[in-house]
């Protein structure tokens, strides 16, 4: 069996710095951009050229993955369409038992590498009425739920040489890198079901009742999921640019006479149809960032 995630954790600039270090010692690249791939988008490593594969669990101090359908754990970094990048093949989810500052611990060794661009997807419920299953949401602000209730990842001592004590979030999702998104979307003809919208994340792992889904839509959001929010917020904190993509993978229930039921098989199924247009998107925007 493996060892229970740790469910309280702290780390010190040491730990990243040690995780970064041996990293650079073992590959000469130098990626800008970082991609984290989310549930059932790992293909997008694939992807990359002249790979280099270091799975999580050989590499010191980094988290190591519970297995999730739809996940593999494995850092890449190669070259996508010809432009260097690390991707996170299968990411930390909090529902994992792991602590939040531990789902975020691959942003800081990012930060560590020089990598300046962050890209993170995921796949997410539809809350907006106007949304079909297979759109791409950019994400244009989020709703840290969980940040709410006292699990921001940034709690706790503050290491000033990563940020500040209070970074700013008002321009989380930069502007530049939505506006090219649609731009990219537009050239290579999948404008038609890319959206723009709130994504609110929720500790998972039980998906949202009926109520709750009502109290989502009336606070704003257009899409739910389990993810990206805390490494979003890290990334900003150390000054990272952020693009984040949710892929709309069902549609919330939010009336009580539906029959209809959401399960993850359905959500991977959707995933996999739809996977391709996102990593064509990915994969053109990464050469403009
Ligand atoms: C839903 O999405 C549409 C299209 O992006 C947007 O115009 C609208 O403001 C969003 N929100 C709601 C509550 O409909």
């Amino acid at each position: 069996m493996e060892p229970a995630p740790c469910c309280s954790a702290s780390y010190s600039y040491d730990d990243y710095k040690e995780t970064a270090d041996w990293l650079l010692a073992r590959t000469n690249k130098q990626p800008k951009v970082a991609i984290i791939c989310g549930s059932g988008l790992g293909s997008l490593a694939d992807l990359l050229k002249d790979k280099v594969v270091f799975p999580y669990k050989d590499i010191p101090r980094f988290p190591t993955s519970t297995v999730v359908a739809g996940h593999a754990g494995r850092l890449v970094f190669g070259k996508l369409n010809g432009r260097e990048c690390v991707c996170m093949q299968g990411r930390f989810h909090f529902y994992e038992g792991y602590s939040i500052q531990t789902v975020t611990y691959p942003v800081r060794v990012f930060s560590l590498l020089g990598v300046e661009s962050l890209i993170v997807t995921n796949a997410a419920g539809g809350l907006n009425d106007s949304y079909n299953v297979g759109d791409i949401m950019v994400i244009k602000d989020h709703i840290n739920l969980p940040g709410f209730c006292g699990q921001n990842p940034l709690v706790g001592h503050n290491d000033d040489s990563f940020g500040v004590r209070f970074p700013c979030m008002s321009d989380a999702y930069d502007r530049d890198l939505r506006a090219l998104a649609f731009q990219t979307a537009q050239e290579q003809n999948c404008d038609s079901f890319l959206q723009e919208g709130v994504y609110c994340m929720v500790a998972g792992p039980s998906y949202e009742t009926i109520a709750e889904c009502n109290v989502l839509q009336t606070f704003g959001a257009d899409a739910v999921g389990m993810s990206t929010v805390p490494e979003v917020v890290v990334a900003r904190h150390c000054g990272l640019r952020v693009l984040g993509l949710s892929l709309i993978t069902n549609k919330v229930v939010t009336d009580y006479d539906s029959d209809v039921k959401v399960n993850h098989e359905e959500v991977l199924a959707t995933t996999e149809i739809r996977a391709q247009d996102l990593q064509r998107l990915v994969s053109h925007l990464v050469t403009k960032i």
